[in-house]
């Protein structure tokens, strides 16, 4: 699958957030069964959340419509107003979700810097646990998120994920993933997903993102935890009613698109050696699907001249900080699109024009 505008190839690495559905997923939406699911009777769309909670190895799974709205309901589900989480200073949730949690859930957030695999330091996780004080707000849960989309990409093992929620548990404290790309990190560290969600108390995963679906993320837990976060989920408006024609496009996500994803970590790697072999480049780490890379201290260039010329080449993607770009790889970027991508970057930094 490629992107075609006006007859021309585009090759869009700003993020895997751009996949379109595949011809497969449209068929599906197309002839797919509805049914009102504010009242539990889409048949599609409770398909979906059987397979999400089998898939993470919970009792039970609710689909929301983005990644955001599925964090955003964990932590109004898990925290009280007044109450404190714990989250890493470049996650997700802290950095790119308008500040959802304290603005609409009266939930402090409270930032452990994150390690570059994306972890958050064990020792200081535990120092940043508040005590009994009536200074302080009660601490209630921590937040990790796998794959760290900030940082590289990386996954976070198996033996992290269990270290962490034994440290909430023992604290009485809960374990929310934002895993909008936990597929990846199962597929990276070749271990079951369930491996990586046994001790979550609740895990987000995203459909529209590598596994291509046009909208969608579930949000999984115990049947409990799902009984109330449907009811926030009605709050902050995410309650769809014909919504299996979405579920619908998830389904084949979860059947098709999963075991492709390491395609997607191969073309990146790839897309990352050839960076590092061009002179101005420097390349960071790769561990999954996405790329990060910055201009040699040496680089004349500003970041939007590079973006531009890029896009003149037709080949997209973003600047992510001083001096720093980034390019994701999903399931409309083949082999010759990363081709195409190096053959444009090289022509760029070389200073040629056409
Ligand atoms: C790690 C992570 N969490 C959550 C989200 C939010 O997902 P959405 O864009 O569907 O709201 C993203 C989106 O890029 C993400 O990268």
């Amino acid at each position: 699958m490629a992107f075609i505008k006006n007859g021309k190839r585009i090759v869009d690495l700003r993020s895997d957030t751009v996949t379109q559905p595949t011809p497969e997923m449209r068929q599906a939406m197309a002839a797919a069964e509805v049914g009102d699911d504010v009242f539990g009777d889409d048949p599609t769309v409770n398909q979906l959340e059987a397979m999400a909670a089998e898939r993470t190895g919970k009792e039970a799974a609710l689909f929301v419509a983005s990644g955001t709205m599925g964090n955003l309901v964990a932590l109004l589900t898990h925290c009280q107003r007044g109450q404190e989480m714990i989250v890493g200073d470049q996650s997700h949730t802290f950095m790119n979700e308008a500040g959802g949690a304290a603005a609409l859930g009266g939930i402090h957030p409270r930032t452990v810097k994150n390690q570059p695999d994306g972890t958050l330091a064990l020792p200081e996780l535990e120092a940043a646990i508040r005590g009994e004080n009536v200074h302080y707000p009660r601490t209630r849960l921590i937040c990790v998120e796998n794959t760290h989309n900030s940082c590289f990409g990386t996954p976070l093992r198996v033996e992290y994920m269990q270290a962490v929620g034994e440290l909430a548990h023992s604290h009485g404290l809960r374990l929310h993933v934002d895993g909008a790309r936990i597929f990846n990190a199962a597929i990276a560290l070749s271990v079951d997903v369930k491996a990586l969600t046994a001790s979550a108390d609740s895990i987000q995963f995203c459909l529209s993102k590598g596994l291509g679906s046009p909208v969608g993320s579930l949000l999984c837990g115990s049947r409990e935890f799902i009984y109330e976060a449907r009811r926030n989920r009605k709050m902050v408006g995410g309650g769809m009613r014909q919504a299996g024609v979405l579920a619908a496009a998830g389904i084949v996500s979860l059947t098709r698109m999963v075991n492709r994803l390491a395609e997607d970590h191969v073309r990146a790697l790839r897309l990352m050696q050839s960076i590092a072999e061009i002179p101005g480049l420097v390349a960071e780490p790769v561990h999954t699907n996405i790329v990060y890379f910055r201009f040699a201290p040496e680089t004349k260039m500003s970041e939007a001249e590079f973006v531009s010329a890029l896009e003149e080449r037709d080949v997209r993607l973003l600047p992510s900080g001083k001096r720093r770009f980034r390019a994701v790889t999903h399931c409309w970027i083949d082999a010759d699109d990363i081709q195409a991508a190096i053959d444009a970057i090289r022509q760029v930094m070389n200073g040629k024009n056409s």
